[in-house]
């Protein structure tokens, strides 16, 4: 079995990642060497040794094949140093860090297994998973894509706190508590003034009585047009994410570039993303024909009839969180012509937003 050395094992993404590989029985065919950032020594999960230091660079350049979900700190910290030992083997990591380097692929295998397999052919040595929303997106709509029928595209995105991390998903949900708890004696009397319960709601959100240190502003009951760093020019990095690291994977050159741009919202959800999108499509394509390149682009995606009950039960982040399947919805003809679609999708933020990408490219890589 090819040996594997896993780093971030603990953390959500890792977690998550973990759970999946156990799933999908890779550990069957794997001999997985743990490491930790701050419990090396200690037993390892899987019954597999003792922990090793996650900063040792000699324990890590023995291995064929490392795959990271630690964070970009770590990324940045000791993956330079690998090379730079002379350290000559495949890096697949969760986080941005290396992301649009020319030595790296986005890997999403099931829109660009192409560009993945010529990369290891052509002795690509990174391998990183891709931003969420950018997954999701293209695990949805990749089809559209990938037919070459995307002359341009807008998202409008509707972000879950964990984007931010686990600690912005608990502080959400402590936020949420806490708005109940200033009116939960008025909520209990259905004869209390509405407009009261509003005026003592908004004070708690504006007179910093709800712990707001991740995500900097309350969340709960509000939400927040701007995800990620400001690049000084209108754009948000989360922005510039998703028109660049799309028309990464998809493998286009500068020169055919789909001009892909976003607004990037974070809203009061846990942990899937949602994304409504305007496609301006290269011609006229009859709506049952959209659906089926959707359909059967890959097996996840999923198409939702375009009607009010379909796209309640089966369009939110409530039905598609700890789900595999992306479903794509409320997909019309949009006023502005025939060629203008409208679409909406839905991703666990966690799964093919992170963990499952980065968990296939090691299938691939070990296969
Ligand atoms: N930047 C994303 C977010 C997270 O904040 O939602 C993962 O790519």
């Amino acid at each position: 079995n090819p040996t594997v050395g896993l780093i971030g094992w603990r953390g959500m993404v890792g977690s998550v990642l973990m759970q999946r590989m156990a799933e999908e029985g890779d550990f069957d065919r794997l001999n997985p060497v743990f490491f930790s950032t701050s419990a090396a020594g200690k037993p390892a999960p899987r019954g597999a040794g003792t922990l090793q230091d996650a900063y040792d660079l000699e324990t890590l350049a023995k291995l064929p094949v490392i795959l990271t979900t630690q964070g970009g700190d770590y990324t940045k910290a000791v993956y330079p140093k690998l090379r730079a030992a002379g350290w000559d083997g495949l890096w697949i990591d969760a986080a941005s860090t290396l992301r649009m380097e020319d030595s790296s692929i986005i890997v999403l295998d099931p829109v660009n297994r192409g560009v993945i397999d010529a990369g290891l052919a052509n002795g690509v040595k990174e391998f990183v998973g891709g931003n969420c929303t950018v997954s999701c997106m293209l695990m949805g709509l990749g089809g559209l894509f990938k037919a070459g029928l995307v002359e341009w595209g807008t998202a409008m995105t509707y972000q879950a706190a964990s984007g931010g991390g686990a600690r912005h998903m608990r502080e959400l949900l402590n936020q949420f508590g806490g708005l109940n708890g200033v009116v939960a004696d008025e909520l209990a009397d259905p004869a209390s003034a509405i407009l009261e319960i509003d005026r003592k709601v908004l004070t708690a959100q504006r007179d910093g009585s709800l712990d707001a240190s991740q995500f900097g502003v309350p969340l709960a009951g509000s939400l927040i047009p701007w995800i990620d760093a400001d690049l000084g020019n209108g754009m948000s990095k989360e922005e510039k994410k998703a028109g660049d690291e799309t028309n990464k994977i998809l493998g286009h050159a500068a020169g055919s570039r789909v001009p892909f741009d976003s607004l990037c919202v974070r809203i009061g959800t846990l942990r899937s993303h949602s994304q409504a999108l305007t496609l301006k499509l290269t011609q006229d394509v009859p709506l049952d024909e959209i659906e089926q390149l959707i359909a059967a682009d890959n097996e996840w995606a999923t198409v939702v009839p375009n009607t009010k009950e379909a796209s309640m039960a089966d369009l939110t982040p409530v039905a598609a969180s700890g789900s595999m399947t992306i479903p794509v919805g409320r997909l019309r003809k949009m006023e502005m012509g025939p060629e203008y679609l409208s679409a909406f999708t839905v991703g666990d933020q966690l799964l093919w937003g992170a963990a499952e990408p980065v968990r296939r490219m090691l299938a691939i890589a070990t296969g």
